[in-house]
């Protein structure tokens, strides 16, 4: 149906008929208008699955839903740094949303992972926006090639569970575009998802689902969005409100009250019926697309997404530590499997992306045929190790040559609906880690988490492999890459600092009753850690393989531009190694001579690509930077700006190892709009050039006069009480009217005046 087609749809339905249109049948359902023959579409969750929930429907993963598949979580997915990936996992899902009349799936979610704590940061990508965005386009790409819509959620600023229904994120602009819109902004952009769903939270006080200026101004207006805005389950407070900020969908139903809502304001002249007309076709136009190009014929193979959920979560695997390359495991070596998770992984979170797994393969029935041993360790539910649960791993661990333990984060610890309240893996499993090392040095951990975890016991280990929450099929993934079936190659989509406090949140974090206050501002994750030279645990980009690589060469293909251009950076890459393995080459760019942006990370990741390499085999491998590599956003006029000087350019496969380094020049064609008056400082207007020729004859009056003027010095003692560079620091920093004060008359009002009139021209 094409949009004239839809507007004539509208202009035959009643106003009671446009206003239902605009919130849930149910829970998962749009309505129906059947005497126009407008269909219903049914959507789901979501994110790394399908929950289709026939019967009990709810939000909160309590019920039951459909047998479908379970694929890795974004946090394990981010990991894999592989957009490709994330397009066929995408290609999959529409598959199944095909197969089961699915018009949306309630993906991806792209929150940044502000804090350890934040109970959903399993289904959550990184700390990083930039590598958010690409995974997140790649994954809509996927689902959308089907003719399945996507929903990316949550939008915006939704990083904590805490209070999430009311809390407010209270952020600075630049913050907001800086970190926690670009994933948004790069999906809109450049996958067009059908729908957007909006957040619960309130942003600087304003509820998402009503922020006029989120869902029109910044989303459509600015970004070009051309699907339809949906609420997240409840995050209604007011509904005519959100019609007039460009919440279409109101979800799920809202009982009938919310619909005489808006046919009341309108009636009463108080809403403008074109918006909701507008609400309606922005629906019908995702309905239609859907409607028609629905194919309930296509095949679902469950069988061949669980081998593909295998394969990928193999893809996520990151290899934290690997001291005397006690990994890949020897076939022919006593392997010890040691906690509970070796037989029952904890493979996805809670709440509402819970998948109802039609099956699931666990690293101890992986294993079989293998000569692996297996003690329980410890009880998940009960969370405890008892004596003799840990006597019998102690047993198990020392008649084995390696001991594996498989630990992590029990389903309690981290899911939808509240946050964690602190970063440790529990106590039961320390205990066994630790008395385990004992037993046997040649210990290796085995994580399954959403979210970074301390490390006790990191100097006492000699190998840890962090799954994350692999999906269902993650005890294939482990295995393979235990044994070296699968080289490792992943690499982390956040930094693990050493410990909780050390987050550049920590003090904020959850906010008091009316809001969070996001005080860091744009320093979050290694942002943070960087610009502090603070120590991690594991820094961003991390993950070792079974091979080596070496970082040999970096060229730029100009060392000027303006910000107009682009630059093409090419890094030669090596794998030095004895087998075939990939690598994540990293690229992060970073301001070295700010002064109007003085305020910056060290570096910021702009550019990254997986490359497979074979023994010895070496390649190029080229990224193009253009202006919103090199910018920051700019309040003052209301976009992003480069200032002009020199950018670093590294090159390496993590945060923390960038061998290569290179430098462009960037040269701005924007100037910032400047104002100068009479309580401008000087070291301001130094910095302008143009206002520092007019300026300069003054400065050298008024330093004379300030007893700056070689020739005027009588005696040492004054030179030495106030040096010219002093003197010269000291009026860096005063104010042009100032110098009036400090000419003796020399200088007057007028000419000052003037002075700075020019300057303004
Ligand atoms: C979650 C969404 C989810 C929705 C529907 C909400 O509680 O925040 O992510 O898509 O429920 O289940």
């Amino acid at each position: 149906m094409n949009i004239a087609e839809i507007r004539k749809v509208i202009s035959n339905m009643t106003l009671e008929e446009k206003a239902g249109l605009c919130s849930g049948a149910d829970f998962w359902h749009t309505k129906a208008v059947e005497r126009l023959g407008v269909p219903a579409t049914m959507v789901s969750d979501g994110p790394h699955g399908l929950r289709k929930q026939d019967e009990k429907a709810d939000h909160l993963g309590i019920n039951d839903s459909i047998r479908a598949v379970c694929f890795p979580a974004a946090s394990a997915t981010a990991a894999s740094f592989d957009p490709e990936m994330l397009e066929r996992m995408g290609e999959a899902l529409g598959e199944s949303c095909q197969h089961e009349g699915v018009s949306v799936l309630l993906g991806p979610a792209v929150n940044i992972k502000r804090s350890p704590l934040c109970g959903r940061n399993f289904e959550y990508f990184s700390e990083d926006p930039y590598l958010t965005g690409v995974l997140a386009a790649a994954l809509i790409r996927g689902v959308q090639s089907k003719n399945v819509g996507t929903s990316i959620k949550h939008f915006a600023l939704n990083s904590q569970e805490h209070r999430r229904m009311s809390s407010s994120a209270d952020c600075d602009e630049r913050a907001i575009r800086e970190i926690y819109f670009p994933a948004f902004e790069m999906a809109v952009r450049e996958a067009q998802p059908w729908t957007v769903m909006c957040s619960y939270n309130r942003i600087n006080g304003v509820y998402a689902s009503e922020n006029r200026w989120l869902l029109t101004d910044v989303l459509r207006k600015e970004w070009g969005f051309e699907g339809y805005v949906m609420s997240d389950w409840g995050a209604v407070a007011d509904r005519v409100e959100g019609i007039r900020a460009g919440l279409d969908l109101e979800m799920p139903s809202s009982g009938g009250i919310n619909d005489r809502k808006i046919v009341a304001a309108v009636k009463a002249g108080k809403l403008d019926e074109k918006l909701v007309d507008q609400c309606c076709e922005r629906i019908l136009k995702i309905v239609y697309r859907f409607a028609e190009n629905a194919k309930p014929e296509t095949p679902w193979d469950q069988e061949a997404q669980h081998l593909m959920a295998a394969d990928m979560a193999a893809e996520c695997m990151v290899l934290l530590k690997n001291e005397g390359s006690i990994l890949p495991l020897n076939r022919a070596d006593e392997i010890a499997f040691i906690g509970e998770f070796a037989e029952k992984p904890r493979f996805q979170g809670g709440g509402s992306s819970h998948i109802n797994c039609f099956k699931t393969t666990g690293a101890l029935e992986a294993a079989a045929g293998l000569k692996v041993t297996y003690a329980r360790g410890y009880d998940v539910k009960a969370d405890l190790a008892s004596p003799e649960m840990i006597a019998e791993a102690v047993a198990a661990a020392k008649k084995a040559k390696v001991a594996v333990v498989f630990a992590g984060l029990p389903d309690s610890y981290e899911s939808e609906g509240y946050d964690r309240t602190h970063m440790r893996i529990p106590d039961c499993q320390n205990r066994l880690i630790e008395a385990v090392a004992e037993a046997n040095p040649r210990t290796v951990v085995v994580l399954h988490n959403g979210s970074p975890v301390e490390m006790p016991w990191i100097g006492r280990v000699a190998g840890v492999l962090e799954a994350y929450l692999g999906g269902q099929a993650v005890g294939l993934a482990t295995v393979k890459v235990l044994f070296g079936d699968v080289n490792p190659s992943g690499h982390l989509p956040e930094s693990f600092p050493i410990r909780l406090e050390d987050n550049p949140s920590y003090l904020f974090y959850g906010g008091e009753p009316r809001g969070s206050e996001y005080r860091e501002g744009i320093f979050v994750g290694y942002r943070y850690y960087d610009k502090k030279k603070m120590d991690v645990l594991f820094p961003f980009g991390h993950g070792l393989s079974y091979t080596t690589f070496e970082y040999t060469g970096i060229r730029v293909s100009r060392e000027t531009m303006k910000d107009t251009d682009t630059v093409d950076v090419t890094v030669t890459v090596k794998n030095t190694g004895k087998r075939a393995g990939k690598t994540v080459v990293q690229l992060y760019v970073g301001d070295v001579e700010g002064y109007v942006n003085a305020i910056r990370p060290v570096r910021e990741l702009k550019a990254f690509r997986k490359v497979a390499l074979e023994s010895g085999e070496t390649r190029e491998v080229t990224f193009t930077l253009d202006k919103r590599a090199f910018a920051t956003w700019r309040g003052e006029i209301h976009d992003w700006w480069v200032e002009s000087g020199d950018f670093s350019l590294e090159a390496g496969d993590s945060s923390a190892c960038l061998p290569l380094k290179a430098v462009v020049r960037v040269e701005s064609t924007v100037e910032l709009p400047r104002k100068y008056d009479m309580n401008s400082i000087f070291m301001d207007v130094m910095h302008d050039p143009k206002a520092a020729a007019i300026v300069s004859p003054f400065m050298q009056q008024s330093a004379a006069a300030f007893g700056n003027d070689e020739e005027k010095k009588t005696s040492e003692a004054a030179s030495e009480a106030i040096t010219a560079e002093m003197s010269l620091a000291m009026m860096r920093y005063m104010p042009l009217r100032s110098a009036l004060s400090f000419s003796q008359g020399q200088i007057s009002e007028e000419d000052m005046l003037d002075m700075i009139r020019r300057m303004n021209e």
